[in-house]
């Protein structure tokens, strides 16, 4: 159900803060524009879904409004003695805004230097994280039930997309691209509907997956956050063992765990390294692993017993939303046959209020 409300949440969460072809200066509060001009980095603290979703914004904000990003799980940055500027943007996110571990990286960043700004983007804006940031981003996704984040990440992204554009706009810098981007986004609900059709295609692939132990996720760029998301959705909901790798790295260890029982689920995208991405797979193919491949219409390979699935055209500044769908109904699909609580997976809670 969650899956399929994402069109609508990303409607609601871009509402009021986009027109025809710009990002409203007052998207995130009446005094952000003039913080976003001033900071000289950003850095991004979360746990989970919400770290996957950071990882996406480095490559945006860095590609977008040129400021350097850094990511880092919260968990591991509250015990540590991080160096933080005054001019950093500290944002974290959070779909519950209550995480412990997120809440403890934002007070010790206030410790280690009181004069940085704090953004939080959530879905939750009576939250404890929202009390004690500057600014508060709510991500609209509506209620989310399910253990599992699913519209709470499609939601954080579009929100971490306008924050990117923010900071290209408070600088001035990248007017075309700026108005290109937003155009996508006003198209992106339309997008991910038609991503939601590739539900069949999932439920066929699923089978190939439920009888296994573990699979392996492979992404380039931008695509290595969502491999990640999709492995995590995977082991969450289905309890296969499952691990991302950008596609580069394969030869540098993972390709050894290659073979007839190794499924892998490769994100090809058209872009710049589509080629280098489709030599990684040729590599796992010659090897005896079985590909299920989600890529651009422009892209066809022999996948000889997996399957390719053709994605939606669309802009690439879109494509890692909407590449992610699919990956969620998978994971659905694959739970489905193995029989787990996809709801309410063993072991875990939905909000993580201790440490
Ligand atoms: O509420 P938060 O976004 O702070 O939660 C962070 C993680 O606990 C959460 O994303 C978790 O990884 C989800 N179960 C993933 O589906």
């Amino acid at each position: 159900k969650e899956i399929f409300e994402q069109p609508q949440a990303i409607r609601d969460t871009l509402e009021s803060r986009i027109t025809k072809n710009t990002v409203l200066v007052g998207a995130f509060g009446p005094n952000a524009n003039k913080i976003f001009s001033q900071i000289k980095q950003v850095q991004i603290i979360a746990c989970g879904t919400s770290y996957n979703a950071g990882i996406v914004a480095k490559y945006w904000i860095e590609d977008i409004s040129k400021i350097p990003c850094n990511v880092e799980v919260a968990s591991e940055y509250r015990y540590r003695n991080p160096i933080l500027q005054d001019d950093t943007l500290f944002v974290t996110l959070s779909q519950s805004g209550e995480t412990a571990d997120t809440i403890e990286a934002l007070k010790t960043a206030n410790k280690i230097n009181k004069n940085i700004n704090t953004l939080c983007i959530t879905n939750s804006a009576e939250s404890s994280l929202s009390r004690i940031s500057d600014i508060t981003f709510f991500t609209h996704a509506g209620p989310e039930i399910g253990v599992a984040s699913t519209k709470a990440f499609t939601t954080q992204l579009a929100g971490l997309m306008l924050l990117a554009l923010s900071l290209a706009k408070s600088r001035d810098l990248n007017p075309v691209l700026r108005g290109r981007i937003v155009k996508a986004l006003r198209l992106l609900p339309e997008t991910i509907a038609e991503s939601l059709l590739s539900k069949e295609q999932m439920i066929e692939i699923a089978p190939n997956i439920a009888n296994k132990d573990n699979a392996l996720f492979l992404g380039r760029g931008i695509f290595y956050p969502i491999a990640k998301e999709g492995a995590l959705k995977l082991k969450e909901i289905s309890y296969i063992h499952a691990e991302a790798y950008p596609a580069g790295e394969l030869k540098h260890g993972p390709l050894a765990l290659i073979d007839e029982n190794m499924p892998v689920i490769a994100l090809a995208p058209e872009s710049e390294i589509a080629e280098k991405l489709i030599s990684n797979l040729e590599e796992v193919k010659a090897r005896g692993g079985t590909l299920y491949v989600l890529a651009d219409p422009s892209i066809n390979m022999d996948v000889k017993a997996g399957k390719l699935v053709h994605m939606p055209k669309c802009d690439f500044f879109m494509t890692p939303i909407v590449y992610n769908i699919p990956l969620q109904i998978l994971s659905y699909e694959v739970a489905l046959l193995r029989g787990t609580d996809i709801d309410q997976p063993r072991n875990l809670a939905k909000s993580v209020t201790v440490e």
